[in-house]
C-alpha cells in the first residue's frame, strides 16, 4: 500500500530564515512517528504546512494518493488531517462534552453544536470518545477547572471527532508535571492504537520519544538530519550535536 503522507522537497522562508529547506518524509499507513529538534529547527513549520495552515514555497504535499499542496486548513481536515495545538484550544467557560459537541459540530460545518440533526448520535460518539481518554467522569465540568494535562487529553479527544487518518500532535507532554508524563503518553497511544491511526507528534523528551515512536525524525536548521529507528536517530552524531546537546566530550 502507498504511503499516506508523502511531502517532497518542501521549501519556506520567511524572509532571511529557512524554516524548511527541502524537507522530503513519507509516512507508512499506521506509523507513530516522532519529530524532534531544537526551537525553532522548523518542526511546527512541517505540521503547519501538511495540515494547510501554510503553503509551502517550493515542494508537494500528497496524503492519502490525491495532492493537497494548494489546500487550506478546512479543505484537509475534511480529507482525514487532525492536529493538537501546544496550548489547546478549548472553550474554557463550557464542559468538556460540549467542547467535544463543537468540535463534532465544526467538523461536520455546522456553527452551532445544538443544531438538532443528528445531535443525540453525536452526544453518543462524544462520550465513547471521552470514555477512551478516561475523561468520561469529567464530561459535565467545565474546562476552567480541569488541570493541564487533562485539557491536552481533551484537545486530542476533540481533534479525533472527525474520524481522521493522520494526527499530528505538537509538544503533547509540554507543560504537564514530569510524573503525569508516561499515564498521560500510554493513555494516549491506548486510544489512537484501536484505529490504527497514523501519527506524528512533536516532542522534546527524549524518554518519551524513545518510549512512544516507532520512528523519529530530527530537524535541525529546517533540514531533516536523521530519519530512523528511536535508538539510532537519538545516538545520531549529528542529533547529539544539534538536537539533545549530549555530544560526546572530545578528547584531550
Ligand atoms: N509565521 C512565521 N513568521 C516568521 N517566522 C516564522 C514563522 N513561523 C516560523 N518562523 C520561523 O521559522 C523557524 C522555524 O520555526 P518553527 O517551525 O516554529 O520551529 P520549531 O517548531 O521547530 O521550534 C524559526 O526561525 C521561526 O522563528
Ligand atoms: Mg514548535
Amino acid at each position: 500500500m502507498s504511503d499516506l503522507l508523502v511531502a517532497a522537497g518542501l521549501v519556506k522562508s520567511f524572509g532571511a530564515v529557512s524554516a524548511a529547506d527541502n524537507v522530503s518524509i513519507s509516512i507508512p499507513r499506521g506509523e507513530r512517528v516522532s519529530l524532534i529538534g531544537s526551537n525553532g529547527a522548523g518542526k511546527t513549520t512541517f505540521v503547519n504546512m501538511v495540515t494547510g495552515y501554510m503553503k509551502p514555497d517550493r515542494g508537494t504535499i500528497r496524503f492519502d494518493d490525491r495532492d493537497i499542496t494548494a489546500l487550506g486548513p478546512r479543505a484537509v481536515t475534511k480529507l482525514g488531517v487532525a492536529r493538537s495545538f501546544q496550548i489547546p484550544q478549548l472553550a474554557k467557560e463550557l464542559t468538556v462534552l460540549e467542547n467535544m459537541l463543537v468540535a463534532a459540530a465544526a467538523g461536520e460545518g455546522r456553527l452551532s453544536p445544538i443544531a438538532p440533526a443528528r445531535s443525540a448520535e453525536r452526544r453518543d460518539k462524544a462520550h465513547a470518545l471521552l470514555a477512551r481518554f478516561r475523561l468520561q467522569d469529567l464530561a459535565e465540568r467545565r474546562v476552567a477547572e480541569l488541570a493541564g494535562g487533562v485539557r491536552k487529553l481533551l484537545d486530542i479527544a476533540m481533534a479525533l471527532t472527525g474520524r481522521p487518518k493522520l494526527l499530528l500532535l505538537d509538544e503533547p507532554t509540554s507543560g504537564v508535571a514530569a510524573q503525569e508524563k508516561f499515564p498521560m503518553m500510554d493513555t494516549i497511544v491506548e486510544a489512537l492504537d484501536r484505529d490504527a491511526l497514523t501519527v506524528l507528534f512533536v516532542e522534546h523528551d527524549m524518554e518519551i520519544v524513545e518510549r512512544y515512536a516507532q520512528r523519529v525524525i530530527a530537524f535541525y536548521s529546517g533540514r531533516v538530519i536523521a530519519d530512523g529507528p528511536p535508538r539510532e536517530t537519538i545516538d545520531d552524531e549529528q542529533v547529539r550535536k544539534y538536537v539533545t546537546g549530549t555530544q560526546k566530550a572530545g578528547h584531550r
